[in-house]
């Protein structure tokens, strides 16, 4: 499915008696419900939507008869049809979309998170296909840094799907904190996390190449008085390229020692992720401290800067 959409589905109680349908939050819709409204008599010539939203998310459900909807970003398009009252369609931010093939008897529910505010619309196409491209895509102009094999780009709110498959992946994620599998808090995260970052309080990175997004690492805990910060949510997908995460640390580590100019990287890894352990104590990390849960590791400029000229430079 399309960035930012995904086909839910609700819990239909049928018997007899008929069909009951219920959406509970925030079990099968995950933002808060602020405006409901329905759409029905639509000729079955016309078509509808040609909009998109910056900031809106909302449950398309068609609860009698049947609509098309077209879905679509600068890149990707792709056709839903609805005729399905326990199916909704969850449309995220920066999607525009388009209804038509309404059934006569088609009447289509919408379950949204904002009141109407005209200002959250983008109805323009040239407009989007503009404001979208900079939302999805890896523009070479948005590089923060390149090693020998990848790009580094803050995260965008556009990232947020890719995110939270890499964070709620059994195999990846059982190491890492939890995180809700919900789009809508996603992207809500990220969004507070934009303004931090225009604040330089954090700093959230994509590694990726020409050909696809390859995973994540972060920069927090920014203390420009001490002079420290933490790593953090390091996350790759499964195959990925074989140098990937190295350079993407050493990147992290240029940009922390050189740029932000700290004298101390922290992290902590839990006790049990063995995988990642090795990997923090061959870069070159020392264990400072341990509890149940994880272990805590530092590495300073001064033992960096060794390492880089030692081994590190030539992946950059
Ligand atoms: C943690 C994680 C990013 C480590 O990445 P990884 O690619 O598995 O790390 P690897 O140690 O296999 O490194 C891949 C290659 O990079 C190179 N490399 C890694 N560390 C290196 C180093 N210090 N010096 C030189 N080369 C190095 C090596 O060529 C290595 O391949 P090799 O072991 O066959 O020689 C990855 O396992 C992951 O995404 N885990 C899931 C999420 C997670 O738990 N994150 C950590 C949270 S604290």
């Amino acid at each position: 499915m399309l960035k930012n959409c995904k086909l839910v589905e609700f819990h239909n109680f049928k018997d007899d008696r008929g069909n009951l349908v219920a959406i509970e939050n925030p079990k099968n819709l995950d933002f808060p419900i602020n405006r409901i409204y329905y759409i029905y008599g639509v000729d079955s010539d016309a078509e509808r939507g040609f909009h998109s939203h910056k900031i809106l998310h909302q449950v398309l459900i068609v609860v009698s008869g049947s609509v098309k909807i077209r879905i679509s970003t600068n890149n990707e398009e792709e056709t839903v049809l609805l005729d399905d009252p326990s199916k909704g369609l969850y449309i995220g931010p920066m999607i525009w979309r388009e209804m038509y093939d309404f059934s006569k008897d088609a009447v289509l529910l919408v379950l949204a998170s904002e009141k109407y505010d005209e200002s959250d619309y983008i109805r323009d196409k040239d407009e989007y296909l503009k404001l979208a491209s900079e939302y999805f895509s890896n523009n070479d102009k948005d590089i923060v840094m390149h090693s020998k094999n990848f790009k580094m780009k803050y995260v965008t709110l556009g990232d947020a799907d890719f995110i939270l498959k890499l964070r709620t992946n059994e195999t990846l994620g059982q190491y890492i904190s939890p995180t809700d599998n919900s789009l809508y808090k996603q992207i809500s995260w990220l969004n507070e996390y934009k303004k931090r970052e225009r604040e330089k309080k954090e700093f959230y990175f994509k590694t990726y190449n020409d050909n696809e997004d390859i995973g994540f690492f972060r920069l927090y805990n920014i203390d420009y008085n001490k002079k420290e910060l933490t790593f953090g949510s390091f996350i790759f997908k499964e195959n990925k390229p074989k140098y990937a995460a190295i350079e993407s640390i050493i990147v992290a580590m240029e940009i922390a020692f050189k740029k932000l100019q700290v004298q101390k990287v922290y992290l902590d890894v839990r006790v049990k992720n063995i995988k990642a352990k090795n990997f923090y104590n061959r870069f070159g990390f020392q264990k400072i401290n341990e509890d149940d849960l994880n272990e805590y590791y530092e590495l300073t400029k001064d033992e960096y800067d060794k390492l880089y000229e030692e081994k590190y430079k030539e992946f950059l």
